[in-house]
């Protein structure tokens, strides 16, 4: 397995491999067609085995606090995208890529790292074995047909939504009690021991 920088070629190997991994997760109809580039500096990696991208990582940092990340008010990166395809899952290549991020990050004064993730139990356990610490959380809320009802009101007439995806940054979550699909949305911090 090869840890290496991201290149425009490896675009669709890239697109595969995070949309594999993220089917049985509770992002598995966040799907991209094309890869996402940052307004800002990014470290892009990703993992290949006999020329199939398995990994990736991608870290857009910033230069100044609080412009990408939110958590601290020292220089951080965001991990945008973490993947590792479902057929080389739990064999370290989440582990090798969050290193090799590190090493880089560290070089580039960067001093902690924030990603935000759904409420994948697997996947959380996967950052917190790598020291990352909870923050903070707020709710992702998909609403569909009568789920609408008392939620959401249109005010155009003859204009009826059918569904919806909000974000929900309240502490009452009975209201929401009959919404089949809503996840916790976690914050997870790593600061960097220099
Ligand atoms: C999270 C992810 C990147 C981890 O990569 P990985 O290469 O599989 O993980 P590693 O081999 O480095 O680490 C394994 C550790 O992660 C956790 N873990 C990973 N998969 C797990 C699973 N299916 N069940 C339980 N724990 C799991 C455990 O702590 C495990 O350690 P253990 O095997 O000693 O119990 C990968 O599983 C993945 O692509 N998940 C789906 C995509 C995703 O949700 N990305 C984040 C969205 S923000």
């Amino acid at each position: 397995m090869i840890i290496r920088n991201y290149t425009k070629k490896d675009e669709q190997g890239w697109l595969r491999c995070r949309i594999l991994s993220f089917l049985n997760t509770a992002y598995f109809d966040n799907v991209l067609q094309q890869k996402e580039t940052y307004e800002n500096a990014a470290i892009e990696l990703v993992a290949e085995i006999d020329g199939q991208i398995v990994g990736l990582i991608d870290v857009e940092y910033e230069a100044t606090p609080k412009t990408v990340c939110t958590q601290q008010d020292s220089i951080g990166g965001m991990i945008w995208h973490i993947a590792v395809h479902p057929d080389y899952q739990r064999q370290g290549i989440g582990e090798a890529l969050l290193k090799a991020v590190l090493q880089q990050a560290k070089e580039l004064h960067i001093e902690y790292f924030e990603a935000w993730t759904r409420d994948d139990p697997w996947v959380q356990m996967w950052y917190e074995k790598y020291e990352f610490e909870k923050s903070t959380s707020y709710y992702h809320v998909y609403l569909e047909g009568n789920e609408m009802k008392n939620l959401m009101n249109a005010s155009v007439d003859q204009f009826y939504p059918v569904t919806a995806f909000a974000h929900y940054t309240g502490k009452d979550l009975e209201q929401f009690q009959h919404v089949k699909r809503k996840h916790e949305c976690v914050c997870y911090v790593k600061v960097f021991n220099q």
